[in-house]
């Protein structure tokens, strides 16, 4: 026995930033990142904290849920940064619901998700749990060099929340990492001694080509072998639900996985990537706007620094 997914939610700061504004104090344009992204617009946290984007996306999900964070055995947060370094994001959320239950941290960059439901399903195969919260949040802008156009244009703040519940709605899930790679989306806390990351001066630094190339990669490989280990052929799936990095990524995997568009949603235009909260917050929006429907199958997959990837396939 493993988890269904009973209820999602998601919430994004209010304010945006759209591609002209950052064209404002950058040598950039709509045009440039628009056909090379995707991207038109991003939310950018004002006067949000990552704890209250949290508690909104976790409260939607279990309103949704029907469940009380009281009934919770576990909250797992997926964050790069939170607000503080300690105390967990996680346990920060379970004293604002007023759970009581065990809480805290999984950092596997835009992998996260997928990361914290491989965790919490091990949770449920060990019979130690009914009910968990998983939430995604992110909030980059505040790790991102603003001078950096190259890097600062891709990215948005948000958070995503799933309650589970006890089920067999998930099929398979596989996690990557290759450690070796890492050099080509570092983030420094700014207090390592340890000086791998030569090329870095401030903040999220990205390599731009390398990581495409990655990402594309880890959605055909990982789409592929989801499909030969379960024996569902990608023509059964009714929805990819793809981390939401870039729309040239998106499409570059679907062509060469032969993918109809129509099964690949995305929210990338008015979100940017908003890291591990991307799938959360497009699973949301696509069960919110009616298109899932009860025992859909679904194939999620998230690729990010680390690098990580992850893959699931699992019914809705
Ligand atoms: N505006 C205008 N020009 C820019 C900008 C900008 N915002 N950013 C870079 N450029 C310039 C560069 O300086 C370079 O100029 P040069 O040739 O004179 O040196 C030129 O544009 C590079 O252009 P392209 O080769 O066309 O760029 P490319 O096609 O590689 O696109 C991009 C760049 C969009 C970053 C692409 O490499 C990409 O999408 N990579 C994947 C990034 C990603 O999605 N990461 C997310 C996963 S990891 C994570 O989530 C943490």
């Amino acid at each position: 026995m493993s988890f269904t997914i009973l209820g999602t939610g998601s919430a994004l700061p209010a304010h945006t930033v759209s591609n002209e504004e950052l064209s404002n104090f950058l040598d950039t344009s709509d045009e440039w990142i628009y056909s090379r992204t995707g991207i038109h617009t991003r939310h950018v946290m004002t006067t949000e904290s990552i704890l209250q984007l949290s508690v909104q996306a976790a409260q939607k999900a279990l309103e949704m849920a029907h469940t009380s964070p009281q009934e919770l055995d576990c909250i797992i947060c997926a964050t790069a940064a939170g607000d503080w370094i300690s105390p967990s994001t996680g346990c920060m959320i379970q004293k604002e619901l007023q759970a009581s239950c065990p809480a805290f941290d999984i950092n596997a960059a835009c992998s996260g998700f997928l990361y914290a439901m491989d965790v919490a399903d091990g949770l449920f195969v060990r019979k130690r749990a009914i009910r968990v919260l998983l939430v995604a949040v992110e909030g980059l802008s505040r790790l991102l060099n603003w001078k950096d156009r190259s890097t600062c244009v891709l990215f948005g703040d948000g958070a995503g929340a799933a309650v589970l519940g006890e089920g067999d709605a998930l099929k398979y899930i596989h996690l990557t990492a290759e450690g070796s790679l890492a050099i080509n989306v570092p983030c420094s806390a700014g207090t390592s001694p340890y000086d791998a990351f030569t090329y870095q001066p401030q903040g999220l630094c990205m390599n731009g080509k390398e990581v495409y190339k990655f990402a594309v990669r880890s959605i055909c490989h990982g789409l592929q072998k989801a499909s030969e280990t379960t024996g569902i052929p990608l023509e059964k799936v009714d929805h990819f639900l793809l981390h939401q990095a870039n729309q040239r990524i998106l499409n570059s995997a679907a062509k060469k996985l032969g993918l109809p568009k129509e099964k690949i949603p995305t929210t990338i235009a008015d979100t940017a990537n908003t890291s591990a909260s991307s799938i959360p917050i497009l699973l949301d929006a696509e069960v919110r706007a009616g298109h899932l429907h009860r025992n859909d199958l679904l194939m999620l997959c998230a690729f990010g620094s680390g690098l990580t990837s992850g893959t699931a396939v699992l019914r809705w």
